[in-house]
């Protein structure tokens, strides 16, 4: 039996086995402190399940295919008032979380063999949905005296004839960093001027943790970048929605209809009710954002602190999203119980078996020398899990 190579390419999501491995513990009333989780630990706010219950009772045919039109028309208004970009509602596709919003995006402006450069650190997905819609990804891999940002010297040496695309993502899954509006611009120009298009991911932009890290969008900069940029963003990290699954994407009209053509033959629509619940996110003067950012803010304080004071350990303060990312290298050499280190796997495999802790190690984000910590549990949980993460570190090294 012989099944596609394109689709045996596609490598197996470790994050949610490496989950799914701490919840089978936890099930079996093993007490794992779990750091991988990709999403908010809160729950949707109240107003906004209410408007998905109203949904419920009163929307239950199809949308159109591109999303409701009263949530494309409120993206729009959001994308003017909060990123300076104007679009109209035919622009928007309203999509099955940023995830489709991505896939519908290369799937989009990819042909076979064109190369998308990827900057590594990256979030894990990127290279699979690359590869799927037929491109190959080049990884750049950024360094921390660089805060891990790509500059145009680096994309310049990974430039070839076959380049087609830069992913942007900022703040950046899995290491916190946010682009400047200089360091876009840089970026833009070389976009502009070898013919690119840039997926900008800006799906954490509202969780930054100071007044002064302003979120920009690249295609804001001016009208040639605009035009070459596809804005992926959504609701599932900002809103604590992500079982909702509502993503979108921004472009211009030409790409827009390419994609619209591209969801209607795969899912049409996102479901009307989770659209509805979405659009009451994003229209609601009901302050969700600033509760969130407080927790997380309070998180990222302590969880950076903490890690900083652990010999061996290092990593940097993230400014955004919620993500702690730990260079674990000084580990790499030691035998515990028989098991050498050799990679962050290993570390992590170390701290689920026999300290009961779960992170996601980041060979599967191309830096095999970190692991991530996500800061979505309970601040007793992290207090707890620092705990035995460096009682691991002093008993052992
Ligand atoms: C950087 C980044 N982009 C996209 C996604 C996908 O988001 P969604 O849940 O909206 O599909 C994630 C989810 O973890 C992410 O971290």
């Amino acid at each position: 039996m012989k099944l596609s190579q394109k689709a045996k390419n596609i490598n197996p999501a470790v994050t949610l086995a490496l989950t799914s491995k701490a919840m089978d513990m936890i099930k079996e009333g093993i007490d794992v402190i779990n750091f991988s989780s990709g999403e908010p630990d809160f729950e949707t706010p109240d107003y906004i399940k209410k408007a998905g219950i109203d949904a419920i009772e009163n929307f239950s045919l199809y949308s159109h295919s591109d999303g409701v039109k009263e949530l494309r028309e409120a993206i729009t208004k959001k994308l003017h008032n909060e990123n300076n970009l104007k679009y109209s509602y035919n622009q928007i596709i309203v999509c099955h979380g940023a995830k489709q919003a991505l896939n519908n995006a290369f799937f989009a402006i990819l042909n076979e063999g064109d190369e998308v450069i990827i900057p590594a650190p990256y979030w894990a997905s990127y290279p699979e949905i690359v590869k799927k819609c037929g491109g190959k990804p080049v990884f750049i891999y950024t360094q921390k005296e660089d805060l891990f940002k790509v500059n145009v010297n680096m994309l310049k040496e990974a430039l070839t004839s076959k380049t087609k695309a830069i992913i942007i993502n900022s703040p950046n899954n899995p290491t916190g960093m946010v682009y400047t509006e200089d360091e876009l611009k840089e970026i833009a120009n070389f976009v502009v001027e070898n013919d690119l298009f840039v997926i900008s991911d800006e799906l954490y932009e509202k969780l930054i943790y100071s007044n002064k890290i302003k979120h920009t969008s690249i295609a804001s900069l001016d009208k040639e970048i605009y035009d070459r940029t596809i804005v992926i963003n959504g609701f599932s990290k900002c809103y604590a929605m992500s079982g909702w699954r509502i993503g979108y994407t921004a472009s211009n009209k030409k790409i827009a209809t390419i994609m619209a053509n591209v969801q209607n033959h795969t899912t049409s629509s996102v479901n009307v009710i989770a659209q509805r619940a979405a659009l009451e996110a994003l229209t609601s003067s009901n302050p969700i954002l600033e509760n969130i950012l407080y927790e997380f803010k309070k998180r990222r304080d302590y969880t950076a602190q903490r890690i900083s004071d652990i010999p061996m350990l290092s990593s940097l303060r993230p400014k955004g999203a919620f993500y702690q990312f730990i260079d674990v290298s000084k580990l790499f050499g030691y035998t515990i119980d028989d098991i050498t280190i050799n990679d962050s796997e290993d570390v992590a495999k170390i701290l689920l078996d026999k300290y009961r802790v779960c992170v996601v190690p980041c060979n599967m984000f191309g830096y095999d020398k970190y692991i991530r910590l996500s800061y979505t549990t309970s601040m007793q949980n992290i207090v707890e899990g620092i705990n035995r993460i460096e009682q691991f570190v002093k008993q052992n090294f």
